[in-house]
């Protein structure tokens, strides 16, 4: 896990090693700070006790010593904060980045396996706390245990008498603070999923603002983010109000320790070996530094810990390999639009029981109009999406162009095969910006021509600005059947040997339906046209039209070869053309 982390440190491992290297001189200066004190106190005593007057070159001595070694622990202290900040800063966003770089070659099934919510709280949160927790590590997890040790021999230097009070106290200290995070750990972890939960609340909600006004939802969705954001508040609460023993227990800790040292000086001088009052303060200052020291250890463990859990989601990302790549010498040109689907099976997980899409064969000709029609969760669209590769088939191959879809290179194919899926989005930006999706460098000829092509030019000329015209996030400035043939139009432009519409006319109405396919069949003779459809009107025309049922294809045939033979392909005709002498069998359009 740490060497998937460290890899995102990269430009920032210089500001990584500056940091703790000054902390360590700002450590090794505030330790030695208390000794040069105790060195001034006995010269004071001194000058009183000689009866002479106390120098003042010794006062000058003592303090320029004590200012300088001030100033430079400050500097050094600010350089280590600056050096700390700059990695930790760099290294979030290094982690950002890469995290972001992987999602976008993460394919379909990649996707499958993460929520959205959770990619994004991954993304933020997550983050911002393994950032911390670095900044901790490189700064504070260095000061305290060198502050802890440097400390703990100077006092017994100073007291040997004295200073195993230190080696008691801190054991029983460090045991509470122990004690703690392990209580606190499993919550946090719960902390996080619950997170998840809060965010997909928002995302969905405010996603999805339209639909919950217009099924007057709002109070549903409000109870939902209320529920969601209280079981935070709850674990968190929780966490907290353990976390907050620390403090006081500290607080204690360091008063006993004060006491300590008193009564075992008293003691100490009672019994004939008499303490100094320099010495006693100096291991006071001691004190202070190393049970503070073992308080910020703690805290910091506290944020690893947290930290932990997020670094663990983190990696998670990194490490999900897309399981669709191009392979090595992969095959750059698509020969032309002939698909096979040779023995194909699917399941969308390797734990799923049941089939997607079981023993489909299937050879669709270059050119050929295909229509498929068939129920919701027929896997129509499943089908289809494996002949751009979006998924790789289970078991058995599918070609195109002859050549099996693992073999050609991914952008290739996909710029072949040209998909309008089924849940398509626009982007912000003008509607120009959106058709270069499908080509980058297409010039306004072309996008005019795709447009016709697609029945989208009438309405783009009828917009005041025309194709400058700017879509809104989602394209919720356009109709529903105008955003569907800008998404074939995009789709294109691509200049695609076979070209898949997933129920991407659905919106359209039937005229503006028929005229898209007239120009189809008119304008791209030589692409191969894979049509899904829920009306009949839409796919009667196609060379071929196969009929879905639970996975399986249940018929493949004309118009009239189905409408003679197959049961389904009646019973969706007849239910949507009202026929009165041949009524849909039982059953009626449960299928369709
Ligand atoms: N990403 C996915 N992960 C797991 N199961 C899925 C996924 N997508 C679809 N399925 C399942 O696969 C089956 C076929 O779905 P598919 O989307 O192919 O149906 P469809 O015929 O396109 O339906 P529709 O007409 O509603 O678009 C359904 O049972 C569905 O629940
Ligand atoms: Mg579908």
């Amino acid at each position: 896990m740490i060497k998937t982390l460290a890899k995102s440190i990269r430009e920032y491992k210089r500001s990584s090693v500056l940091s703790p290297v000054f902390v360590s001189i700002e450590v090794v200066l505030e330790c030695l700070m208390p000794l040069v004190i105790m060195a001034f106190i006995a010269a004071i005593n001194r000058g009183g006790a000689e009866g002479e007057t106390l120098k003042m070159s010794t006062i000058w001595y003592y303090g320029g010593i004590l200012l300088a070694m001030a100033l430079l622990s400050l500097c050094t202290g600010m350089l280590s904060g600056r050096f700390a900040a700059r990695a930790s800063a760099g290294f979030a966003k290094n982690l950002r980045k890469d995290m972001y770089y992987a999602i976008q070659d993460y394919s379909f099934s990649n996707i499958d396996k993460f929520s959205t919510s959770s990619l994004v709280t991954r993304q933020t949160t997550d983050v911002t706390n393994v950032q911390m927790a670095y900044m901790m590590i490189i700064r504070v997890a260095i000061r305290c245990p060198l502050m802890l040790v440097f400390s703990l021999v100077m006092a017994f230097i100073v007291n040997p008498g004295i200073a195993w009070i230190f080696l008691a106290l801190v054991p029983v200290l460090a045991a509470v603070l122990v004690l703690v995070i392990f209580r606190t750990h499993p919550i946090f972890e719960r902390v996080f999923k619950k997170y998840d939960n809060m965010n997909r609340s928002v995302r969905e909600d405010i996603k999805g603002i339209r639909v919950v006004k217009s099924f007057v939802r709002e109070d549903f969705e409000r109870k939902k983010f209320k529920n969601a954001s209280e079981e935070v508040c709850k674990e968190f609460t929780l966490a907290e109000r353990i976390m907050a023993v620390n403090t006081p227990v500290m607080q204690f800790c360091i008063w006993l320790s004060f006491l300590l040292i008193f009564l075992m000086g008293a003691l100490l001088t009672r019994s004939g070996s008499p303490v100094q009052e320099d010495q006693l303060t100096v291991l006071i200052m001691y004190a202070s530094q190393i049970l503070s020291a073992v308080m910020q250890l703690s805290m910091v463990l506290v944020m690893i810990i947290i930290a932990r859990t997020s670094a663990e989601r983190i990696v998670e990302v990194l490490n999900e390999k897309s399981n669709i790549v191009s392979p090595e010498d992969a095959v750059k040109e698509v020969r032309d639009g002939d698909i096979v689907f040779d023995n194909v099976s699917f399941k969308y997980s390797q734990t799923a029981e049941k089939f997607a899409l079981a023993s489909v064969n299937l050879h669709i000709k270059s050119g050929q109009t295909i229509g498929i029609l068939g129920g919701t969760g027929a896997s129509k669209s499943t089908l289809v999406n494996l002949i751009p590769r979006l998924y790789d088939a289970t078991e058995g191959a599918v070609y195109v162009g002859g050549v099996d879809v693992r073999k050609y290179d991914l952008e290739t194919l996909r710029n072949k095969v040209a998909m309008v899926l089924q849940k398509n989005v626009l982007f912000s930006g003008t509607i120009k910006d959106n058709l270069r999706w499908g080509k980058e460098d297409a010039t306004d000829d072309e996008m005019l021509r795709v447009c016709k092509l697609a029945c989208a030019d009438d309405f783009i000329q009828a917009f005041p600005d025309k194709y400058d015209t700017y879509i809104e996030q989602g394209g919720t400035n356009v109709s529903g059947g105008q955003k569907q043939r800008l998404c074939i139009a995009r789709a294109l432009l691509k200049d695609p040997k076979v070209l898949i519409l997933d129920d991407s006319t659905s919106a359209v109405d039937t005229k503006t339906d028929a005229m898209i396919r007239r120009s189809f069949r008119e304008q791209i003779p030589n692409v191969t046209k894979i049509i899904i459809a829920q009306r009949v009107s839409s796919v009667q025309d196609a060379d071929q039209i196969i009929v879905m049922d639970g996975g399986r294809i249940n018929a493949i045939g004309t118009h009239e070869e189905l409408l003679a033979s197959n049961e389904i392909y009646k019973e969706v005709y007849y239910s949507q053309n009202k026929v009165g002498s041949a009524a849909p069998a039982e059953g009626g359009q449960a299928n369709a």
